[in-house]
């Protein structure tokens, strides 16, 4: 039997911690404030950004919430970036994303000052952390690190395989992971043996963003599994990348679908904005 690791329960801990260091930041006279900016009606989208609205409230972070529509033109969303840039009011910029496919994502990015990247997607946070350097670090892969530590999961000498290479989660698990002397393989669509690269994990981490795609005999006996995953299975019910049931009476640790690694992700988003006031970058 595994250990579950119990995101939900972890992400109150590191929400409390952050609603207490926003309430000194605020009490030293530092402004606190997220803007997020929607464009369009995707109703995942939504979800999720109300879902931040609302860990910003619990946090006692305000919050500046944008809804453009979805013809919103490229000039408008970088005016408006520029005017939030400007504004001491707004510690953090977080533009959700998919955006709509008549507009520039990586422009958008680029756009974003790097001192309020919540999101720590910005080439310059990237740099940072290819090279080592303090900066806002990617949601997801954060998330996924603070949870290995609470758990004493130690990296340092371990094979990591991660499965996915996307700039969001992929890339930057592997080079936080690296930072912690563990040794990587990144996995992907062209790798030729995936469950044989898999089977050699100490910890796997699945962020291919497809249902249930790590099997039981892709896992090594007491191996950590983090799952990133958030999909649907045939049935039409929420799952994970990894097929939970097949997989977790061989792991020594597993992170459930839901209840794991989402929960994290909107954690650390509030540590994040927390950073970014205090420019005291983690
Ligand atoms: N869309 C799905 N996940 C994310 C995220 O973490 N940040 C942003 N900006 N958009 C997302």
């Amino acid at each position: 039997m595994a250990i579950i690791i119990d995101g939900r329960a972890l992400a109150a801990r590191v929400r409390a911690q952050a609603a207490a260091d926003a309430a000194r930041l605020t009490a030293a006279g530092s402004a606190l404030g997220l803007a997020v900016v929607l464009v369009g009606e995707d109703q995942a989208s939504r979800t999720y950004v109300r879902s931040k609205l609302r860990d910003c409230r619990e946090c006692g972070i305000r919050s500046f919430d944008y809804k453009l529509s979805a013809d919103t033109s490229q000039d408008r969303l970088m005016s408006l970036i520029a005017r939030l840039n400007a504004d001491d009011a707004v510690s953090g910029i977080l533009v959700q994303m998919p955006l709509p496919p008549h507009l520039d994502a990586e422009a958008v990015v680029q756009a974003v000052d790097p001192a309020k990247d919540v999101d720590g997607f910005h080439p310059e946070n990237l740099g940072r952390l290819v090279r080592g350097l303090p900066g806002l670090r990617p949601c997801t892969p954060a998330g996924i690190m603070c949870m290995l530590d609470a758990y004493g999961i130690d990296p340092a000498g371990k094979s990591a395989v991660i499965v996915g290479r996307s700039s969001i989660v992929g890339k930057p698990m592997s080079l936080m992971l690296l930072a912690r002397d563990a040794t990587i393989s990144v996995a992907h669509s062209h790798t030729a043996d995936i469950a044989e690269i898999c089977r050699g994990a100490d910890i796997l981490v699945a962020a291919c963003g497809s249902a249930k795609m790590v099997q039981g005999d892709w896992v090594a006996e007491r191996a950590t599994v983090i799952d990133v995953g958030m999909d649907r299975d045939e049935s039409g019910a929420l799952c994970g990348d990894v097929d939970f049931d097949a997989v977790e009476p061989r792991a020594a640790a597993i992170t459930p679908v839901p209840g794991g690694v989402g929960p994290m992700t909107r954690a650390m988003l509030m540590r994040n904005v927390v950073s970014a006031a205090a420019s005291e970058l983690c």
